[in-house]
């Protein structure tokens, strides 16, 4: 099996915990019949500085042309007065938009061993369990009309109807899956469009009448979720809401540093950690690689149909931290912590001894 494979490292830590997965993913291709071909590509603050513009025409082209993309992390400070079109965000949400990536899909789980990292009480958060599916190319992102003038600035959250049918077939099917049942997310007591949001949620429901639906203000969400996260099995969300809600949920798995994600549409997949680019502790070897290092697995698992693989990968992942190897993000307050690439190399060795 031939698979061509786009990394894009982007910026800060993007690098670093990139070049940790993909050492990982070359090590799983060698055990395998996989034979990878990886390009590396420009995007966000990096290609604004190579190329004068976050997302390359060049860029793009080849992730059409893959099968895959993994990404770093995007963003740096030196960018933050910038316009909106200028910044090296565009170039991830042009990547999302171009390529039709409309399902964003982020685990919240967590490893029984690092179940004392939480912010949460142990107990409370040994039962988290969630897969949040966030809309990824419309709301309030990808709204029109938007801009900014001299005394106004604004954008819209629109959603259409196939936009909600779309990513709330992926929640349900996800959910048969799973525990079966989803949580639709809303703010319908306030705003026409979650309205209608839960009209179209409710209509898709009928033709999955094994799941259960429920629905739930945004605020008692993110609330819900740091008192009991135990009760959630898949959340569906707006993209701006789902933006939160999983930065909060990965939290509650002990690190922002934990948490893959894949996006899917009908074309190639983009697979990225939740985090961001961290650009405060680049390049000292503090960046935790699992986040990106699990998302090598969901893209065994969902472009590349080795999901055998991707449990392993799990399972080498599970015994490292039951060995008791901390990145810094990870380790109890002043205990020792092993660097980002030690942590890789830790994954490997454990990978291709299983
Ligand atoms: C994420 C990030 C992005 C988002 C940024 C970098 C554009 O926060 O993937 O969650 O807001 O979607
Ligand atoms: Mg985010």
């Amino acid at each position: 099996m031939k698979k061509q494979i786009t990394i894009l490292p982007g910026d800060g830590i993007g690098p670093e915990v990139v070049h940790e997965a993909v050492k990982v993913l070359e090590a799983i291709g060698g055990k395998s019949k996989l034979e990878l071909t990886l390009s590396e590509a420009l995007v966000g603050g990096a290609a604004l500085e190579k190329a004068g513009e976050p997302l390359p025409a060049a860029t793009l082209d080849l992730c059409r042309r893959s099968d895959a993309v993994l990404l770093g992390a995007i963003g740096h400070p030196r960018w933050d007065s910038m316009p909106p079109e200028r910044r090296p965000e565009r170039g991830l949400l042009g990547l999302r938009g171009e390529l039709g990536l409309y399902a964003n899909l982020r685990p919240a789980r967590v490893y029984p061993s690092l179940a004392e990292a939480s912010s949460l009480k142990a107990e409370l958060v040994r039962d988290i369990d969630i897969l949040i599916v966030r809309e990824l190319t419309g709301g309030l992102y990808f709204g029109r009309p938007r801009g900014i003038e001299a005394d106004r600035g604004y954008n819209t959250m629109i959603y259409h109807r196939h936009e909600v049918e779309r990513i709330a077939r992926t929640a349900f099917e996800a959910a048969r899956r799973r525990r079966g049942k989803v949580t639709s997310v809303d703010k319908a007591n306030v705003l026409e469009v979650s309205q209608f949001w839960r009209q179209v949620v409710v209509e898709v429901a009928r033709e999955y009448p094994d799941v259960t639906l429920d629905h739930i203000y945004v605020d008692n969400c993110a609330m819900q979720l740091v008192r009991n996260p135990g009760q959630f099995d898949v959340l569906l969300t707006e993209n701006m809401f789902g933006d939160i809600l999983s930065d909060e949920a990965a939290m509650l798995t002990g690190s922002l540093g934990m948490l893959p994600s894949a996006s899917l549409g009908s074309g190639t997949a983009l697979y990225e950690p939740v985090h961001g680019s961290a650009p405060d502790i680049a390049g000292q070897g503090a960046a935790n690689p699992i986040a990106t290092i699990s998302s090598v697995g969901m893209m065994l698992r969902y472009s590349l149909n080795m999901a055998a693989e991707a449990d392993k990968l799990d399972q080498a992942i599970n015994r490292v931290l039951e060995s008791g190897a901390r990145t810094r993000d990870i380790a109890p307050p002043g205990s020792a912590w092993i660097t980002t690439a030690a942590m890789g190399a830790k994954i490997r060795t454990a990978y291709l001894e299983m």
